[in-house]
């Protein structure tokens, strides 16, 4: 299952949270990690890593500090043996110059943890890929423009972005002096690693640099104050979850799941980091709950998933975590998903006379109407 590569994704990730003591920002965003290799061990089936980390002055009593919280983070990483290689050196004096003059300059903010600000911000979860996550997110937010509402999505499923496709998009955003102005289609103001190409997004995909990019998104865009913020999460159970907790305190969780036991039971995982980070669960989305066929509803992939989850994540958590929706299978999902409209949408752009827009509809009050999200 895990290869080398992604290994070196996620020790690189784990690095990501070594501080370094003195400048008080992560050891990957000062650059110091040049290099990580991981190759299968002959000795065990863990995976010999080797770190290169340029310090920027070597020697002081900090760089060992910094070396043995690297060395521990790696060692600590489960797939990987005791002991990791760590090659030590320094920056070159252009690097470091770089590094410094970054760091002089003013940076720009994230707008949505001003006090005050407005903007409700769900976060859409699943622990399995291919279960809807991108549709249900693409179809909320259409509806939550065609009913008025100022809203903004970030693709934040850097490898498996797809909202560019889902919403029609062709275009680049506008670079206005280094501020990117969102797409808007739909209605709805968007962004995507899909948007950029060649180095523009190749600077975004450097390394696993999946907590910049969603760093990037929130402060190098211009998003204004829009009433609601979808975000679009990579698959998994981790990281990308905690990332936007860390950036966005005010973020809801929605785990959509389908109703197949394999599905809902990573769901739930997906939705037990709320354990680990102030982040509030709002509710659960059922996805492909049936399909109706001659006025029967035909349960193609079995039932009980979203009740499952919601029932589980109640307990764990201790509050409501309410099944919100139970959303059809329904064949013009994919087809005028795939023509880059969300199914919810007439071709006008207002919200579809079906029960399929009816029920996002139904979602989207919901979740707006949940009154403080601090709960
Ligand atoms: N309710 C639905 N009815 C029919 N097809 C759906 C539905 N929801 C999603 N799909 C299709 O299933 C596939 C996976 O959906 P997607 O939204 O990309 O999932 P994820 O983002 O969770 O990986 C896509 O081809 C999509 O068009
Ligand atoms: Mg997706």
């Amino acid at each position: 299952m895990v290869d080398a590569r992604q290994i070196e994704a996620e020790i690189y990730e784990r690095l990501s949270r070594v501080i370094d003591p003195e400048l008080g920002r992560s050891v990957t965003d000062l650059g110091m990690i040049a290099a990580i290799q991981a190759v299968p061990s002959d000795q065990s089936d863990a995976y010999d890593v080797t770190v290169r980390v340029e310090l920027t002055v070597e020697g002081c009593p900090l760089s060992e500090t910094i070396t043995n919280q690297i060395n521990g983070a790696v060692a600590s990483y489960p797939h990987a043996a005791l002991t990791p290689h760590i090659e030590v050196s320094s920056m070159s004096r252009d690097k470091l110059a770089d590094l410094v003059a970054g760091l002089k300059a003013e940076r720009k903010q994230n707008p949505f943890t001003k006090p005050g600000v407005k903007t409700r911000i769900f976060a859409i979860a699943s622990g399995k890929g291919g279960v809807g996550k991108s549709s249900v997110t693409a179809n909320l937010a259409a509806t939550f423009a065609a009913l008025g509402y100022d809203t903004a999505a970030i693709d934040a499923d850097i490898y498996g972005f797809s909202l560019p496709r889902l919403f029609g998009v062709r275009t680049q955003p506008t670079n206005l002096n280094g501020m990117l102005m969102p797409v808007t289609a739909w209605g709805v103001k968007l962004i995507s690693i899909g948007m950029f190409a060649g180095a523009d997004r190749a600077i975004l995909w450097r390394g696993p640099r999946l907590q910049r990019s969603l760093e990037q998104f929130l402060s190098d865009v211009w998003w204004g104050e829009p009433d609601v913020l979808l975000l679009d999460l990579a698959p998994g159970t981790g990281d990308m979850a905690i990332s936007v907790a860390q950036a966005l305190p005010n973020a809801e969780l929605v785990v959509v799941t389908t109703p197949q036991p394999s599905a809902s039971d990573i769901a739930v995982r997906s939705g037990l980091v709320a354990l680990q980070v102030p982040m509030k669960v709002r509710g659960v989305v059922e996805n492909m709950s049936f399909y109706e066929h001659k006025g029967e509803r035909l349960e193609i992939f079995g039932a009980g998933g979203g009740r499952r989850v919601s029932d589980q994540l109640t307990e764990a958590l201790g509050y409501e975590v309410p099944l919100m929706a139970q959303l059809p299978l329904l064949p013009e999902v994919r087809e005028t998903g795939e023509d880059g409209r969300p199914a919810v949408l007439a071709e006008d752009g207002s919200l579809a006379d079906t029960p399929l827009a009816r029920s996002f509809r139904e979602l989207a009050l919901d979740l707006m109407d949940a009154g403080s999200h601090k709960a």
